[in-house]
């Protein structure tokens, strides 16, 4: 049994016609790092938001540990394991770094100030480029800063599986590289995660496997290895470069 299962979803938006997800098949095993990539507008972010329960999904499966998702609400999700740090980052610019990191934390019980102070000192070790500025406002961080914070916020509800949507959008390339680092490092300490991006290549240097979608569908998925050799999504997605 997968870590996370989904079978067959189907998922719209209330103020929209017709399924924006038309059946989807992917499931992640515990340990992995699994990425979906697709051109925007692709249903990446709605594939997330089913599974935190942000959209109520029409019909398949969601199970996680082999216990459904449906009907249940965002929260009880959160409780059972899921943590999705969103497109966009939205962290709070008049919190400082460790108080929004400490955010993360909201949906657990009975966690005593000093184990959180060590949890968040955790992070700080995750990401070291973060201790300096643990007293600095949201609002003075860079675009990957903001990205580092999301992070380490999503990681303090000590989730089973973290879902990452698109942190590498607005970045410049070293910060990207950055980025992805820790979210290697983060999967090497032991979380699982569900990467969605755009940026295929980096995508595919850190993840296990892949899955490409189109328009609500599962295009094709597999090993890093074998998506960059598969001509269409070579030519839609990775710039045309087949490796050995
Ligand atoms: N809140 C919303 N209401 C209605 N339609 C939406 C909403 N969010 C996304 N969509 C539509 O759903 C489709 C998939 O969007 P999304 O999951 O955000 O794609 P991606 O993350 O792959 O770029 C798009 O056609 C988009 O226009
Ligand atoms: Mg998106």
């Amino acid at each position: 049994m997968s870590l996370l299962e989904i079978t067959n979803l189907t998922a719209r938006y209330a103020s929209a016609a017709g399924d924006v997800l038309k059946g989807i098949n992917v499931s992640v095993e515990e340990g992995e790092i699994v990425t979906l990539l697709g051109a925007n507008g692709a249903g990446k972010s709605t594939t997330l938001r089913s599974i935190s329960g942000l959209v109520p999904f029409t019909s398949g499966t969601i199970t996680l540990n082999g216990q459904s998702l449906l009907g249940q609400g965002v929260e009880a999700i959160a409780r059972l394991g899921v943590s999705h740090v969103p497109e966009g980052r939205r962290v709070f610019p008049g919190l400082t770094v460790t108080e929004n990191i400490m955010l993360g934390a909201s949906n657990r019980k009975g966690v005593s100030r000093a184990e959180m102070m060590r949890e968040v000192d955790e992070k700080f070790d995750l990401v070291p480029d973060l201790i300096r500025l643990k007293d600095a406002l949201g609002w003075t961080l860079s675009g990957g800063q903001l990205q580092m914070v999301a992070v380490a916020r999503g990681l303090m509800a000590k989730p089973r599986v973290l879902l990452l949507d698109e942190p590498s959008l607005g970045l410049a390339p070293l910060i990207v590289q950055q980025v992805f680092k820790i979210v290697a490092e983060i999967r090497k300490r032991g979380t699982t995660v569900l990467l969605v991006e755009q940026n295929a290549n980096v995508a595919l240097s850190v993840a296990d496997r892949g899955y490409v979608l189109e328009t609500g569908r599962v295009l094709v998925s597999g090993k890093p290895k074998d998506l960059w050799n598969d001509p269409q999504v070579r030519a839609a997605y990775l710039g045309g470069h087949a490796i050995a």
